[in-house]
């Protein structure tokens, strides 16, 4: 970032619109003194900002950025083929391009472009034009800028080795792709914060886009997944998702995500299903429902991680009466547990233990939430020692012959703190 240089800040809220040509011109050609308050911000990325080829012309750097300079149009074109025919990277984001005729010519006089930002230009009503094919185009950014689809299809159509498209916050509410079109060499669709409700759009996009690789989209208001018989044979390259904020309800949804066969990185925050789950089930339920997926929310999945959330998905539906179909098939790979032993870690309610007081034995069922002030206030009635005679001790049978009986002196605590197990004792003793 070090030599990214700021040349001009946006003057943009009284700026007369103009050409790239003009931005150029200003910005290089002419004296900057002459021209004390710019309207551009221009950011150059290189060495320095231009630069003279060995014919004596100013060659501007691979990677131009012009934003908020209102540009709607090419200008001249001999000038922009002078300074940027060996642009690699042209950002125009934030500008007042709609036009497509302009943007061809544009286009035209860079031909070693290979990424066009074209983000925040308003583009609602741009009318359908064919562009002259850009075979180095390999990333475009058209975020925010309402395009329609048929726009987008026209960039498509004179970009056929694009890779990356971006097409977030354009305010659609479905995809409108050409059904009998595909473009095999799109990897990335970007397409967030666009208000698509159907399945049928991400169908649409796997049609598309057989060779898609990552498929981001997040927040839509796609309420659930339908069979995979309608769709899994798309996406049989789909490596990489996210599904942030998706509205999907039900774990059959999520079961269902198995079905894009690549699958392994996925993105699933704020979907509502998680919502009744504590932080650490909702991680360990997705890990559970999805084993082919070896990152999860942008970090990795470890062995260890996927063991125990598969078991500790186990065990939260021993208790359930109703069974996810994956209980079973988790079971299978993990053999039958024990709820008692490593499951339940909540406290135990009650337990049956061993009184001795002089000679006698009973057997006591003991409240463990109580205290030990509520215990010798009950020991206190059977056998008629005032609780501040009373002496109590705990005798843990494991620890029996290690280290005796341990005298329960602090009358707030509760008795789950002691770990009291069926088949412990008590001694009673009087002061
Ligand atoms: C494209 O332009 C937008 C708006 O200025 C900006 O936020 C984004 O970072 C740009 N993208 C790239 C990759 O330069
Ligand atoms: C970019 O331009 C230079 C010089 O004009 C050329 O040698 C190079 O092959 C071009 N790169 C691409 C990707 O077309
Ligand atoms: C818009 O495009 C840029 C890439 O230039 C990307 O980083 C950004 O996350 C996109 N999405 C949104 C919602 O701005
Ligand atoms: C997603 O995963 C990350 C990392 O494990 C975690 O911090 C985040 O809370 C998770 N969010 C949800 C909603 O699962």
């Amino acid at each position: 970032m070090s030599n990214r240089l700021i040349i001009f800040r946006c003057f943009f809220v009284t700026m007369p619109s103009c050409s790239l040509s003009e931005a150029l011109e200003i910005r290089y050609v002419e004296d900057i003194d002459a021209n004390p308050i710019e309207p551009c911000e221009i950011f150059l990325v290189g060495s320095f900002p231009g630069r003279s080829s060995p014919s004596g012309r100013l060659v501007l750097p691979r990677t131009l950025t012009l934003n908020c300079c209102n540009i709607d149009r090419a200008g001249v074109l001999r000038k922009i083929d002078e300074l940027c025919h060996d642009v690699e990277e042209l950002d125009l984001a934030q500008n007042s391009l709609n036009d497509l005729n302009e943007i061809d010519n544009i286009l035209q006089h860079m031909p070693n472009l290979s990424f066009l930002n074209l983000s925040y230009n308003d583009m609602k009503n741009a009318i359908t034009e064919k562009l002259t094919e850009r075979e180095n185009l390999r990333s475009l950014v058209l975020n925010c800028t309402y395009i329609p689809w048929s726009i987008v299809c026209n960039f498509l159509d004179a970009m056929p080795n694009l890779q990356e498209l971006h097409l977030s916050l354009n305010d659609y509410s479905y995809v409108d792709l050409p059904s009998n079109k595909q473009y095999k060499n799109l990897k990335q669709l970007y397409i967030c914060g666009n208000s698509l409700s159907s399945w049928n759009d991400v169908i649409l996009i796997g049609k598309t886009f057989p060779n898609l690789e990552s498929l981001i989209m997040a927040n839509t208001q796609i309420p659930s997944i339908p069979e995979p018989s309608t769709w899994e044979n798309l996406f049989q390259r789909l490596q990489t998702i996210n599904f942030n904020y998706m509205l999907l309800s039900d774990w059959k949804d999520i079961d269902r995500l198995n079905h894009f066969k690549k699958l392994e990185d996925i993105r699933l925050q704020g979907i509502p299903i998680l919502d009744s789950l504590s932080e650490l089930e909702r991680r360990q339920h997705l890990i559970a429902y999805l084993p082919s997926v070896i990152r999860l929310n942008g970090s990795a999945i470890l062995q260890k991680e996927r063991e125990d959330a598969e078991r500790a998905f186990i065990r939260y539906f021993l208790s359930e009466q109703e069974r996810p179909k994956r209980f079973y098939e988790l079971e299978e790979i993990h053999g039958k547990l024990d709820p008692l032993v490593d499951v339940d870690l909540s406290p135990k309610k009650t337990a049956q233990v061993f009184v001795h007081f002089c000679e006698e034995q009973s057997t006591l069922t003991v409240n463990l939430q109580q205290s030990v002030q509520e215990l010798k206030a009950t020991l206190s009635d059977k056998f008629g020692l005032r609780p501040a005679k009373m002496r109590l001790f705990y005798i843990d049978q494991d620890m029996k012959d290690v280290c005796g009986p341990d005298e329960l002196r602090y009358n707030n605590r509760k008795l789950y703190s002691y770990q009291i197990r069926d088949g412990d004792e008590f001694l009673v003793d009087s002061k």
